[in-house]
């Protein structure tokens, strides 16, 4: 039994969100700060009550070493049994709230620490950073708190339970509490001390927190910065105490003069009284505001002057000048609106799961620059407060999202009034934390949790506590309604996964004042992301919509190693976690390991902050294009042009071009230069002209093309012979089914509860994924061999029943060596026909594709190729490819349709001994229906007759 608290059990009761913890505040780091990260002992136990009071007082036998910060769930607990667990929306265990299963994994973490002499006189605190899900907190046997929500900091002050020099802390944490059902996010289920543990002396009169408001007037250029320095004395507060704040211009010059305020001491009269703290104002004239472009900040310093006028405290805190407004159907950051480039982002690292490092933090920031990313939703829960500071430093709109999601329950703990204060306390301690940051635009009341009071009552509470940001929270829209619906609760229209043709009527219709921002959309499983360019082709053209947050930043895959040694990237399921809900996991644009999928360049097509479009006959005539500025505060200026003329056999010219100076939201006609006669292309590519925190110099952000031959004649390489045996093209219907077609692995899904596509189940039952495709559809092919090659014409007619196939086309197996390939077509990577707008033509290079994917599906097309070559680069070999009416998609890629839909892992599958290419005369598009709309009709593929022709040969 846990000493003092054992017999009340807080954590199964959700009206209890902390015991003895100290108000949630600004990041304060003037204090003597001691670390204590590192390794730590770790005693399990089967639930909360079965740890003996002798564990926390520091009975080492039972013990194991691990690393705070940690996720026990991923280290090696010596036989104890608790490995992660996924489940989307179904708690993993029975319900209802706030019932908790017997078998309660509990840590008892234990170790030692020093405290310094020199701490005597002022007060010793204790952080716990997060804790997963609940802990509790001993100094030296004696209780010292309890805090709950997992994703936010718990100090507590431990002064009187300390003494000079070696001291031992427990840390108790237990894994379910009535909490976790608050805490239902689609993410693995860890346990443990995930983020930083330390121990701090505070002086015994100090400031406990700096609530800062900025504001900018785009108007006048002028800023304003208030402040409200809080106090906390030791003892009886005393008179004489004074606060001097200064403000430091970005760089570095003093702004005005410091602001000088007494600390009230006195309340005799407590009608008056109102708290020990000091305002200060400054006005900044020719203000440099912050924006995501140009993320200035100003120095706040902050100091505490005790009666004899000593300085006993200084903190320095870094702020952004800059307003955020909602009006007009509109987000405005300083007056202008800007465009929502966004994605959500999970803490995840594949060995160290929820335990990321700042290191893990600003890999995820570069990388996410790098493909023109420039707002992040912190699904689902505050992050580490550093993650705040390089969003600050380096320029990225953030939504700050409360750590709240009842998912499972999602109709009744949002009206359940014992979790009331802890909906209200989880966000507005993340408020009060991290009300300085400029990046933070918008306050999130949480993700899917119903609708009800409870948000209501934290809505409340945080509109009082800061005016200057708008609130989000989709499901008062999804439940209320788009038009007026859930007002209390958000100031955007904030749907997720919607259709295109939602999200066009709500912007023409012109309802409403709030501006649509997609929380979430294009969701990245597997081989996905159809129709991204589609979406922002009419959030673009639409007033009213102003971008959105894709799904998501990276695949939750986790590092397994298994009893054969081998090493694998684990989904649900794979760990024996039952429930689960496997693959789901797996949705990130980005591998676990930060290797980006394929979709990551359409995304940064999409999110280009230039544009350039023309057409053929304008760029022919008059030579000039349409470039369009989309940012909101800065030119073009740290960019370079170049105009590339892509011939059928590779790049013709480059040139730098030279662009005039183009406003912020400003478009220009531009000329090109002189194009050679043969040009089929004319690619626009814009590089980083200096080398900046994300890249290096000469970094391609931005590129378009406009296509001036659709017709262009394919040469045919002199001296070539017939493939002879070769090549034997046989006809193909099926793909390997990407996780939209249908969770081949969850099959339940689709057909007992229509979830995620329909596709998958339909071709099935037609017989298309194990039929003789000759069986299925009507097919003629005629061969011409020549001398020099041979020629396939093929007439494919399908029938009404079988409309919707995945693809009409045929393949051939070539054997192993060819590892090159070379191809004029839509690259340089992997694309599809709702997929590919930011895939351009031109000459590519490539090799035999990896499968990018966790789990085993259809990749690596290349579409409208009109020649295609794969090589074997050790002989020479080469087999050519050349369309000889429309142009064609071609992939060469390691394994079978049969081989990638029969495998669930990657890691399962054999290394490709042989190639395999298909040449496709229509391909269905990926769509996104493993959660959001199916595939466009547009890309689907009809009944009827398709009808191609390819020629095939063997150059010298
Ligand atoms: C949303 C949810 C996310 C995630 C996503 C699907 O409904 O907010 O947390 O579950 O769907 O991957
Ligand atoms: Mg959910």
């Amino acid at each position: 039994m846990l000493p003092v608290i054992g017999t009340f059990a807080p954590w199964t009761d959700p009206a209890v969100v902390q015991i003895g913890r100290l108000p949630a505040h600004t990041p304060l780091r003037g204090f003597r700060r001691r670390s204590l990260d590192g390794r730590w002992q770790l005693e399990m136990f089967e639930s909360p009550d079965a740890v003996p009071a002798t564990a926390i007082d520091g009975d080492r036998r039972r013990a194991v070493e691990v690393d705070v910060p940690g996720n026990w769930t991923m280290q090696d607990l010596d036989g104890f049994d608790d490995l992660p667990q996924y489940t989307n929306i179904q708690m993993p265990f029975a319900g209802p709230p706030p019932e908790l299963p017997d078998r309660n994994p509990t840590g008892v973490f234990r170790r030692s620490f020093d405290v310094p002499k020199a701490w005597s006189s002022g007060r010793v605190v204790l952080g716990v950073d997060g804790a997963e899900s609940v802990h509790a907190v001993y100094v030296n046997g004696d209780f010292v708190g309890y805090g709950t929500d997992s994703r936010l900091p718990s100090e507590y002050d431990v002064t009187a339970h300390v003494r000079p020099g070696q001291n031992e802390l427990a840390i108790v944490v237990v894994k379910w509490s009535a909490h976790s059902y608050i805490e239902d996010q689609d993410q693995w289920w860890m346990g443990g001390l995930h983020r930083p543990v330390w121990i701090e002396s505070r002086p015994s009169t100090h400031l406990a927190d700096l609530p800062i408001t900025t504001g900018y007037d785009a108007a006048t250029g002028s800023g304003t910065v208030s402040l409200d320095a809080f106090v906390s004395f030791g003892g009886v507060p005393e008179a004489g105490w004074t606060v001097r704040a200064t403000l430091f211009d970005p760089n570095g010059r003093q702004v005005g003069s410091p602001r000088t305020g007494d600390v009230p001491h006195e309340h005799a009269r407590p009608y008056q009284f109102t708290g020990f703290s000091v305002a200060a104002e400054f006005a900044v004239k020719k203000a440099k505001p912050w924006s995501a472009e140009r993320p200035d900040r100003y120095e706040v310093r902050v100091e505490l002057i005790d009666r004899r006028g000593r300085s006993r405290h200084v903190e320095s805190m870094l702020v952004g000048l800059r307003t955020i407004e909602t009006r007009d159907r509109q987000l405005l950051v300083n007056g202008q609106p800007v465009w929502i480039f966004g994605v959500n982002r999970h803490d995840h690292h594949p060995d160290r799961g929820k335990a990321v490092t700042v290191d893990d933090i600003r890999d995820d920031l570069v990388a996410m620059r790098r493909l023109n990313i420039s707002a992040i939703r912190t699904s689902h829960y505050p992050n580490r407060d550093e993650f705040y500071d390089l969003c600050d430093e380096l320029g990225f709109y953030v939504i700050d999202e409360s750590n709240i999601e009842s998912h499972g329950y999602n109709w009744s703990v949002c009206d359940d009034a014992r979790y009331r204060q802890a909906w209200v306390e989880r966000g507005a301690r993340m408020v009060q934390r991290d009300r300085n940051h400029p990046s933070v635009i918008i306050w999130s009341l949480g993700n899917e949790s119903g609708y009800g009071v409870n948000h209501d009552a934290l809505a409340g509470w945080i509109r009082r506590a800061d005016p200057t940001r708008p609130l989000h929270y989709e499901d008062a829209i999804r439940i209320e309604g788009w038009d007026d619906g859930g007002r209390p609760a958000t100031d955007l229209v904030c749907p997720m996964y919607p259709t295109i043709d939602e999200i066009r009527s709500y912007g023409e219709r012109g309802v409403g004042d709030r501006p649509l921002i997609l929380c979430e959309y294009s969701h990245a499983m597997g081989n996905s992301n159809g129709s991204l360019a589609d979406y922002w082709d009419v959030i673009v053209a639409t007033d009213g919509l102003q971008g959105g947050f894709l799904w998501e930043w990276k695949d939750h895959g986790l590092r397994q190693r298994l009893p054969d040694g081998s090493v694998r990237l684990a989904y649900g399921g794979q760990f024996g976690d039952v429930p689960h809900d496997c693959n789901f996991v797996a949705d990130g644009l980005m591998s676990a390991d930060l290797d980006p999928h394929p979709a990551a360049a359409e995304l940064a097509w999409v999110y280009r902050p230039v544009v350039v479009t023309g057409d053929a006959a304008t760029v022919a005539s008059s030579g000039s294009v349409r470039v369009e500025n989309r940012r909101s505060f800065s030119t073009l200026r740290d960019l370079r042009a170049s105009v590339v003329a892509v011939g059928i056999d590779g790049e013709l010219a480059r040139r730098r071009w030279k662009v005039p100076a183009i406003a912020p939201h400003a478009a220009a006609d531009v000329a090109l230069p002189a194009l050679p006669t043969d040009t089929v292309a004319v690619r626009i590519e814009w590089a980083t002209a200096a080398d900046t925190w994300f890249a290096p110099a000469g970094h391609l952000v931005a590129w378009d093309e406009v296509v001036v031959d659709a017709d262009p004649t394919v040469p045919s390489p002199p001296g070539a012979q017939p493939p002879g045996e070769l090549v034997t093209p046989e006809l193909s219907l099926f793909r390997a089914p990407i996780d939209n077609d249908g969770f081949k692995l969850m099959p339940d899904l689709a057909r007992r509860l229509r979830v995620g596509g329909q596709a998958l189940a339909t071709w099935q039952d037609a017989g298309v994924d194990r039929t003789d495709p000759e069986r299925l559809v009507g097919h003629t092919v005629s061969v011409e061999h020549d001398a020099t090659g041979t020629t396939y014409h093929h007439i494919v007619d399908v029938p009404p029943e079988l409309a919707d196939l995945p693809r009409v086309g045929v393949a051939f197996e070539l054997p192993d060596g060819f590892d090159r390939t070379r191809w004029f077509g839509r690259g340089p990577g992997e694309n599809y026909p709702d997929r590919n707008r930011g895939a351009m033509l031109g000459v590519w290079d490539g090799g035999i594709d990896p499968l990018p994917y966790l789990v085993p599906q259809e990749y690596g097309l290349r579409t409208d190729c009109r020649w295609f070559e794969i090589i074997d680069s050790s002989t020479g070999h080469t087999v050519r490819i050349e369309a000889l009416d429309a142009p064609l998609h071609v992939s060469a890629v390691g394994y079978s349709a049969a081989e990638l839909y029969d495998s669930a892992s990657s890691f399962d599958l054999a290394p490709p001994a042989r190639v395999i290419v298909h040449i496709d005369a229509a391909h269905r598009g990926l769509g996104t229906a493993s959660c959001g709309p199916d595939v466009l009709d547009r890309y689907r593929l009809g009944a009827g007759t398709y009808e191609f022709t390819y020629r095939v040969t063997l150059p010298d």
